[in-house]
């Protein structure tokens, strides 16, 4: 088995915010996540494929094939976008690094070969990253 992995970015604005409760309690646990007028980050990607080469090409995957995906099904679907407000997938979902990562897995996941294991890492800052493998 081999992995090979595609880094990618895109920028966002959310807010955390869980509305069941409280004000002062969302206030309380998402703390600057939490703002009102939203806040931005800047997302790191990084999409890991696994499974056997190719015998004929040599690849795994054609990475230019890979990255084209997530261009068009990710970076166009949230960059420069707030996920609370412009998107449908986190219209009712607190967008969270752990749901941003398991909605992505989500839409990669049906354009992938099911013969492959997908595997994805989110950095919502350069010290915090969340995976995400189904
Ligand atoms: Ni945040």
């Amino acid at each position: 088995m081999i992995s090979v992995t595609r880094k990618s970015h895109f920028n966002a604005a959310h807010r955390l915010n869980n509305p069941n409760w409280s004000d002062e309690k969302n206030e309380a646990f998402f703390g600057l996540c939490n703002n009102k007028n939203y806040h931005g980050h800047n997302y790191e990607l990084d999409v890991t494929v696994t499974g056997e080469i190719d015998k004929d090409s040599g690849y795994l995957i054609d990475m230019k094939k890979l990255s084209d995906l997530i261009y068009d099904e990710i970076e166009l679907r949230f960059d420069h976008k707030n996920l609370n407000l412009d998107t449908i997938e986190f219209k009712d979902l607190n967008p969270t690094a752990e749901n941003i990562a398991v909605v992505i897995w989500n839409i990669l996941r049906q354009k992938i070969n099911p013969d492959f294991d997908l595997k994805i890492r989110l950095y919502e800052t350069p010290r915090n990253f969340v995976e995400y493998s189904g």
